[in-house]
């Protein structure tokens, strides 16, 4: 039961290679290794490694870059997994393709409540990242786990948790606030609770798309809030801005919502993953002390 790993160094990779190893052969490539976009070389390593599970966490995640650059961001993205997705049905390997909420609009239906999008709502990219990263889920073809995921924060560094503590100590004299985006929602997923989810998908080989998140919808700021009650600060320093405030538009149009709903994973039988706040504690636990 050989685990392939592509991205192998990237804040998800690292954590599956890290977890999985403990438990069956692993063979990690970070893109100095092996660049996806050489198909020859994706082919090679298939081939004399001759994996069970090939789980794919490599992307071009800088959405912003992807926007300036569409024809990477779907050589990347797209064009790539279809070559990884050739090289498995070829040497046998089951596809774990990674993917993301960046796939919805977040539109919904106008006047309605929002609700986390189902697995099966109709996909409406607002940027190239978006989109580049919805034809990697169809050239990752119907036999593969497509996972997709939201706002994911690292197992072994800051990631926004840390940046927003960092903001808080740093101030703590003058007392000042901390400005965090509060009109974008989705489900802050913290990588050392998706992994796991992500070892059993690839274990059981389940077919098509799995939102796998944290439970409960949350806006930076609200996340804010929650760090700087673990961790002992005023919340009432963190303030809410709209994206409209922070100056120039960013060259990437987001989704304002775009939690997830995980009603494959509930059908599947698989614990749902835990509410965020409690992953936030466990963050600042970590990192704060
Ligand atoms: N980050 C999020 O908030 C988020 C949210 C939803 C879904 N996702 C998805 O989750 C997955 C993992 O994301 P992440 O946050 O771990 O991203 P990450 O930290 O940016 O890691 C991506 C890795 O892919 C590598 N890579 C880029 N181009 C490559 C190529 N041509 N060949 C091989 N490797 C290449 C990068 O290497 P270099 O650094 O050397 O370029 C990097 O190590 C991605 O599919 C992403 O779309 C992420």
């Amino acid at each position: 039961m050989t685990l392939l790993v592509t991205g192998a160094a990237g804040q998800l990779g690292r954590e599956v290679v890290r977890v999985a190893s403990a438990t069956r052969p692993v063979v990690a490539f970070e893109r100095r290794d092996l660049d996806l976009t050489d198909p020859k070389s994706v082919w090679a390593a298939l081939e004399a490694h001759r994996p069970t599970v090939v789980v794919n966490c490599a992307a071009w995640t800088d959405v912003d870059g992807c926007e300036l650059d569409s024809e990477k961001a779907y050589l990347i993205n797209a064009q790539a997994v279809a070559g990884l997705a050739e090289a498995c049905h070829e040497f046998g390997a089951h596809l774990v393709q990674v993917s993301t909420d960046f796939v919805f609009d977040g539109k919904q239906v106008p006047g309605a409540p929002l609700v986390p999008y189902r697995e099966d709502d109709p996909t409406s990219p607002l940027n190239v990242y978006g989109a580049s990263k919805l034809g990697g889920e169809v050239a990752a073809g119907d036999a593969a786990t497509v996972l997709r995921t939201t706002w994911l924060q690292p197992a072994d560094g800051p990631g926004m948790v840390g940046r927003i503590l960092a903001k808080l100590e740093s101030s703590r004299e003058a007392g000042a606030v901390v400005e965090l985006l509060g009109d974008r929602r989705a489900c802050p997923t913290f990588v050392v609770d998706l992994v796991p989810a992500l070892l059993h998908l690839a274990d059981e080989q389940v077919a098509g798309i799995v939102h796998v998140v944290n439970g409960g919808v949350a806006t930076w700021a609200d996340i804010g809030r929650l760090v700087a009650v673990e961790a002992g600060f005023d919340p009432e320093r963190i303030v809410s801005v709209d994206e409209a405030d922070l100056g120039a538009p960013r060259p990437a149009v987001r989704p304002k919502y775009s939690a997830l709903d995980g009603a494959v994973l509930r059908r599947l039988g698989y614990p749902l993953l835990r509410h965020h706040r409690d992953a936030v504690a466990a963050t600042v636990a970590r990192l704060h002390g």
